[in-house]
């Protein structure tokens, strides 16, 4: 955890630098497992209004300006000029996008300004006070009493400041400039097939902190099995540097209780725990076993369930357990069933992990970004392996150093978030980008690190068919090297090739496991019509059989997950009457209708087990 911790300060200095001002606090880094922390949730309805030209935020110079919305001013004398009033403004849920939740903001991409009030009752001198987001998309900058508490960007990673010095006894107010237009250098950049959704997206807690507390923490199963004894490897930082601090891990059931101690870095960087094979239970989807754990030191002590499991290659074998697996999964996005609104809940996760089982599925791409905690604890819960990925997303500005600092910085949080969930087997660093030498040194910097974040997974991304002749379809990619697993999204059947996927030959020259990380094609539930008419479901079920047959041919297939579990929101698909707004490529719609490609795929997956 040494570099990790100078690498995250790093960035998080190099990315406060670079957004200007330094802010007046301090971003610090998420604590682990945040919901076992004593925190205040500031979920709830917050007032909000739209700031198109960002004047609550800019003077008519297009200069920050001192009297901004920010102030949340109110007139003091009937002369006073006060252009905006939060507490007459309507309110929005949060966590929640704006576009779903005010029809005038259903295609709104911009500023919107919320605010919060909330009380702190004794507030306790000894004690930080930390104001964390799940995530906010895409760029945040928070006031806390009218003081700059800091700024990001990234629409799906969380992060927090120390407001210690911001907050009082009593009444509080946080205002949040939410601002999510797109931009070239961005990440994602400017085009993207998913929906915009702006605001707070994911919870807001006040967390308030010990002044040393257990910042992270990190619990694994080792790979190698020494005899009849397994061996759990455990890590642990301070937020700051105390030698000589007692910890003491415990897992009841396994009847484990150990202490270990703090070096002069405030961390236990390589402690380890020795459990007979025969008494832990791996965590699988057949039977997801977590164990409760307890992580204690002085007063405080977190609780987490955390299963353990391995996940390696072996050539073109994927091993869970160390027995070969085949990843019978599907692609999904973090959108509602039903409502078409942004997951920001256990329960949203349930049902679209219910439509996943329906299916047959032991295995979720979460696409194009990592989604929120409570679905990965969830998936974890019901036995999903999962693919997690940042939005490093078609054709990124790759020779720009605050794009890659961003990229980074986003791949750092993903896996700091989840580090210890049994659920997540790869880590994936992007999907469909266009081939060239910035983009290689681009991504293979970001598999450095993310190797360096965390060895325990496997690295992949979802690359393309490079070359497609006679019928020979070729993958021919330099990231090969940086990968564990080789992935590739192919369309055949719907953006190219149709019906010609039973003449198919693969050329995939790498001794690596294959996941075919994407295919299919739309359809718009309950039209029916002949195989051959686009947008029938007879069409998408046909492009499945041909498709699924053509895989099967596939050397060393280790898993495939289709393109997508449901219909999903999207800006690019405005095909009225079939599309409307709805990227259509759904086993589901997304009203739950199973569509006929559904059974093929069922069939199939059926056959996988
Ligand atoms: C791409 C991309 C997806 C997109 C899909 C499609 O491969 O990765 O994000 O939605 O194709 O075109 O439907």
């Amino acid at each position: 955890m040494q570099g990790k911790r100078f690498c995250r300060l790093l960035v998080l200095a190099l990315f406060a630098m670079w957004t200007g001002s330094m802010t007046a606090q301090v971003e610090v880094p998420v604590p682990q497992n945040v919901y076992a922390r004593q925190s205040l949730s500031l979920n709830g309805d917050w007032n909000y209004f739209v700031d198109m030209q960002e004047q609550g935020y800019y003077d008519y110079r297009m200069n920050p300006t001192k009297w901004g919305y920010f102030l949340n001013a109110k007139p003091k004398r009937p002369s006073d000029l006060v252009e905006y009033d939060f507490d007459a403004s309507p309110t929005m849920h949060v966590p929640g996008d704006w576009n779903t939740q005010d029809e005038q903001l259903f295609f709104y991409e911009g500023t919107v300004w919320l605010k919060r009030d909330f009380e702190i009752v004794n507030r306790e001198s000894s004690k930080r006070y930390l104001l964390y987001f799940g995530a906010v998309n895409y760029e945040a900058i928070v006031f806390v009493n009218g003081k700059l508490a800091g700024q990001h960007v990234g629409g799906f990673t969380p992060f927090c400041f120390d407001v210690t010095d911001l907050v009082q006894e009593g009444n509080n107010f946080v205002i949040v400039k939410v601002d999510n237009k797109r931009h070239q250098e961005s990440v994602p950049t400017r085009i993207f097939d998913w929906w915009n959704y702006g605001g707070i997206t994911r919870d807001v807690l006040l967390l308030s902190m010990d002044e040393t507390y257990i910042d992270d923490y990190s619990l694994q199963l080792d790979k190698v099995l020494k005899g009849k004894k397994r061996t759990l490897n455990f890590s642990l930082t301070l937020n700051q540097p105390q030698a000589g601090q007692e910890v003491i891990l415990s897992i009841p059931e396994l009847k484990i209780r150990q202490k270990f101690t703090t070096d002069a870095e405030g961390k236990i960087a390589h402690g380890w725990l020795s459990v007979a094979d025969s008494k832990l239970t791996l965590w699988s989807p057949e039977n997801p076993k977590l164990y409760n754990v307890e992580i204690s030191r002085g007063d405080e002590c977190i609780r987490d369930e955390i299963g353990f499991r391995t996940i390696e290659t072996r050539g073109r074998q994927l091993l869970l357990n160390g027995k070969p697996i085949f990843l019978r999964g599907v692609c999904a996005h973090e959108e509602t069933a039903y409502t078409s609104r942004r997951c920001n809940s256990a329960e949203d996760a349930d049902t679209l992990l219910s439509w996943a089982r329906q299916l047959g599925c032991n295995f979720l791409r979460l696409a194009h970004y990592p989604h929120n905690e409570h679905a990965v604890r969830e998936a974890e819960r019901q036995g999903f392996l999962l693919w997690s990925e940042i939005p490093v997303y078609w054709t990124i500005s790759w020779k720009n150093t605050k794009t890659y600092a961003n990229a980074e910085r986003q791949l750092c949080d993903m896996i700091r978030r989840d580090h210890n969930r049994a659920a997540v087997i790869i880590w994936s660093l992007a999907n469909e980008t266009p081939h060239s030498d910035a983009r290689d040194r681009f991504l293979s910097r970001l598999a450095a690190t993310a190797r360096q974040q965390d060895s325990t997974r496997l690295i992949s991304m979802a690359m393309e068919v490079t070359g497609a002749s006679n019928y020979v379809n070729r993958l021919s990619d330099n990231m090969n090297e940086y990968v564990d697993v080789v992935s590739f999204n192919q369309y055949i059947g719907w953006y190219r090739n149709v019906n010609d996927a039973a003449k198919m030959k693969w050329e995939i020259p790498y001794e690596k496991p294959v996941i075919i990380s994407e295919f299919g094609g739309g359809a718009k539930a309950g039209l029916h019509g002949d195989k051959g008419q686009r947008w029938t479901e007879e069409f998408q079920e046909n492009l499945y059989r041909e498709n699924l047959a053509m895989l099967d041919k596939i050397e060393g297939l280790a898993g495939t997950c289709p393109w997508v579990l449901k219909d999903f929101r999207s800006p690019r698909r405005p095909l009225p009457g079939i599309q409307d707004w709805f990227n259509r490529k759904g086993l589901f719609s997304d009203q739950g209708h199973r569509k006929r490609a559904f059974y093929v795929l069922r069939e199939w997956y059926e056959g996988k087990k």
